[in-house]
């Protein structure tokens, strides 16, 4: 069969299984044909479907919410906004606003930013007692000179743009760390990873692409730890010219390869999301001996809509809202052995 009509007839089932081949259309994304930095892949089909919501892990009520919002006819930075928030506000997730898990001391420490079309970016870093710490990244981005804030500094200014303190452990949190002080070692667990951090993407009506990322990063972490979550290039990047990419899994491992500002260049430079993101987890796995023992996985969306997500081990699921369709996926991955 050829790539073209194979690429017409795959389902979303499908995600990241072909390159390029998960969004099938049913409205034409006119500004791909505008746009002359994104790649045009040869004989692969350039039908897109726009609106698109596309969140790692299963989060569909975070996608539905951000999907909702698309479909109010508001920005996909809304959009971004109001789907993290969701998972936020469930204090059930131990990895993403209230009920995160704490550091080793039993602080619960969030970190997140949010990148719109024009490039701009805002960040909190390490910030405590408030759980919408996407929404404080993009204040930070909106209404201050700076892009990041850090700790004491990012509550203060959320608190005086509104924000409620709170107290971010839950008894479920806290039993775990009283649990983990126990032993006290560190040792994450492929897939879970102690941490989820959700990273979404998506586009709106009129084709502008952005993104965010919130979490509260390792659990049981030292104290001022900062992962690669609200640091630009590393767990988020969005070129709203070729697309965008955000991480899971350990930051570290993240912030040493840059891994979303590269999965966005390799875009640029004509690969699908797809590849891209294999190249991303290639790039680790290569220099790391160590890669069996944590987990990164990757998202990506270009500016047509097409997605690719890879992950080092199996485990990772990604949710895409799309065509009135919410689903979760499970994308391939790269440790076949594990
Ligand atoms: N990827 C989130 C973190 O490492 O904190």
């Amino acid at each position: 069969m050829k790539r073209r009509k194979f690429i017409q007839n795959t389902s979303l089932s499908s995600f990241g299984i072909v390159a390029g081949a998960t969004v099938i259309g049913c409205k034409e994304n006119s500004d791909t044909a505008k746009t002359s930095s994104v790649p045009k892949e040869k004989d692969t089909v350039v039908k897109t479907t726009i609106p698109i919501v596309i969140a790692t892990w299963n989060v569909h009520d975070s996608t539905a919410k951000a999907w909702k919002v698309l479909e109010q006819g508001k920005s996909s930075l809304d959009a971004i906004e109001q789907g993290c928030m969701v998972e936020e506000a469930n204090a059930e997730g131990q990895s993403v606003g209230i009920g995160g898990l704490p550091d080793r001391d039993g602080n619960v420490t969030l970190d997140a930013c949010i990148m719109n079309k024009e490039g701009n970016y805002g960040a909190v870093v390490y910030m405590q007692n408030i759980k919408h710490a996407i929404s404080v990244a993009r204040k930070v981005m909106e209404d201050t000179p700076h892009v990041i804030l850090a700790g004491k500094g990012a509550e203060q200014f959320a608190v005086s743009k509104g924000f409620k303190k709170e107290n971010l452990l839950t008894d479920a949190s806290k039993k775990a760390w009283e649990k983990w002080k126990k032993t006290s070692q560190y040792k994450p667990v492929i897939n879970i990873e102690n941490h989820d951090t959700i990273g979404m993407l998506a586009i709106d009506k009129n084709g502008d692409i952005s993104g965010g990322c919130t979490t509260s990063g390792l659990s049981y972490k030292m104290a001022g730890r900062v992962g690669d979550s609200p640091i630009i290039g590393s767990g988020l990047f969005v070129d709203n010219e070729v697309g965008a990419a955000t991480a899971t899994g350990l930051g570290e491992e993240v912030l040493k390869t840059v891994g979303s500002f590269l999965i966005v260049e390799l875009m640029r430079q004509g690969m699908s999301p797809q590849k891209a993101c294999e190249e991303a987890i290639g790039r680790i796995v290569g220099k790391n001996q160590n890669y069996e023992h944590f987990q990164v996985g990757y998202i990506a969306i270009n500016k047509k809509g097409e997605t690719g997500a890879y992950s080092i081990h199996d485990g990772f699921y990604v949710t895409t809202y799309v065509n009135d369709k919410n689903e979760s996926t499970k994308p391939v991955f790269f440790n076949k052995k594990g």
